[in-house]
């Protein structure tokens, strides 16, 4: 091809080597590749079986929660540090006395088996190869001893609060015995949240053939047929760390489910949480913070660490964005030498410096992850992290950081409307 454009001038001649190796499908990238967060998702939602890729979107009840999650980031605008040398640029951070070249850690997400085989080999793969954090769901599809057994981590792990204390002590066990080393205690779900669009797409737990995912299988049966070898060349609906905790062990997946959806019994209070600091001798967090009195709370129950979240809108609509109940909590805690993480509504490297300019350490992407694992596996989730590192490194320079401790509240504006929140002093308001 190159021989045969010899003659053309020199302008004309990339253009057309380009236009001939689209049509031909020979550039080896296939057009353009995803250029950001979206992008990604609009590749899982083509390739994707509705009821999976459904159930990673889904949100409780009216999506408010999530929708001020993503409306936050907008609502806050940044104040760059001009006339600074950015040549020398470092997006690592510590946490816990451990240095990660990311700010942005994987957050627990479970069964992500449902939407490709590799599951959490992909994403905590991923994850050591980004140098940074892969937290295993207590509801994962591999058990938390495969993962650790195949990726070197940094790997933590997620329990949820059930209410009986026997029913959750082998999980803490289990993730001991993995090597994990953080434990993330998941507060924001005593029940599970009312998902209507799950109920609407047929995606229920354990599944069902209904009337809403028969109409699915029959309008896309090729998408659903794809689903149908992803579920058995991998985990599938399986819970790994079911059988080896032994709780609800020996059964098969559909049974599993159900066991492991009847032991969400509402009764996790401040003893079973001191109970779990008692079992674990590591950093342990608490996930599902949004008020400053539930910071205060968790700091007197001994945890290391917590995690503004609201469970990505997916549990209690009407929660405020996480962004929003980010600078209550930081206040509650400074000094204290809590960690603060936050997730719910990252997409873009700009979000990842608002989070860290108004208090948290490090950030948590679920959904995002998840939409690289379902769009292509192991490189899809690379593609997010690196997304978001690229984004990251230039919006550092932009904004006039060297390095990401050097961001504060100075450096972004808050709304009027957040000051109840927002430390005043340390923060611009603007006009409503
Ligand atoms: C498909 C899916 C499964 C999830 N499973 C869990 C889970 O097992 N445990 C948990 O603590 N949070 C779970 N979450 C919530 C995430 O950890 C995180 O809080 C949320 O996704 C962050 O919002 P984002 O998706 O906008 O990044 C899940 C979220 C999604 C999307």
């Amino acid at each position: 091809m190159a021989d045969r454009l010899g003659g053309l001038p020199a302008l004309a001649r990339p253009l057309l080597s380009d236009l001939a190796a689209l049509a031909t499908g020979r550039n080896g990238r296939g057009g353009v590749g995803p250029l950001n967060i979206d992008d990604v998702r609009a590749r899982a939602r083509k390739r994707s079986c509705a009821l999976p890729f459904s159930y990673v979107d889904s949100a409780a009840e009216d999506f408010a929660t999530h929708r001020a999650n993503l409306r936050a980031f907008d609502e806050v605008t940044l104040r760059p540090d001009l006339l600074t040398d950015v040549r020398d640029r470092d997006r690592s951070i510590t946490l816990f006395g451990r240095t990660l070249a990311s700010p942005v850690l994987l957050a627990p997400t479970g069964m992500p088996g449902i939407q490709h085989a590799d599951a959490e080999f992909a994403g905590a793969g991923a994850a050591h190869a980004a140098g940074t954090v892969f937290t295993v769901s207590m509801a994962s599809s591999h058990s938390v001893t495969r993962i650790a057994e195949r990726c070197p981590g940094p790997l933590w792990f997620q329990l949820y609060p059930w209410g009986n204390a026997d029913d959750f002590t082998p999980y803490v066990e289990l993730a001991a015995r993995a090597g994990c080393e953080a434990l993330v205690v998941t507060l924001d779900t005593p029940v599970g949240g009312n998902r209507e669009a799950d109920i609407r797409t047929g995606f229920t737990m354990p599944p069902r053939l209904s009337r809403a995912n028969a109409g699915e299988v029959l309008r896309h049966p090729v998408r659903f047929g794809r689903w149908i070898r992803t579920l058995a060349a991998g985990p599938g609906i399986a819970m790994g760390n079911i059988a080896e905790t032994g709780v609800t062990g020996g059964m098969n997946a559909v049974h599993q489910a159900t066991k492991f959806e009847a032991k969400f019994v509402p009764g996790f209070s401040a003893a079973e949480l001191a109970l779990v600091r008692r079992l674990w001798d590591g950093p342990l967090l608490v996930k599902g913070i949004t008020t400053a009195e539930q910071a205060r709370r968790a700091r007197a129950a001994g945890v290391d660490g917590v995690i503004v979240s609201n469970h990505g809108g997916r549990q209690l609509d009407g929660l405020p964005a996480s962004l929003r109940a980010l600078p209550e909590v930081a206040e509650a805690l400074d000094g204290t030498g809590t960690e603060i993480l936050l997730d719910g509504g990252i997409r873009r490297g700009t979000d990842v410096l608002k989070a860290l300019a108004l208090g948290a350490r490090a950030v948590m992407i679920g959904r995002p992850w998840v939409w690289g694992l379902a769009a292509a596996g192991r490189p899809g989730v690379d593609t997010v992290l690196r997304i978001l590192h690229t984004e990251i490194e230039r919006d550092m320079a932009l904004m006039g950081v060297r390095t990401l401790a050097d961001l504060g509240p100075r450096h972004v504006n808050v709304p009027a409307a957040w000051a109840y929140a927002a430390p005043r002093e340390a923060s611009t308001t603007l006009a409503p």
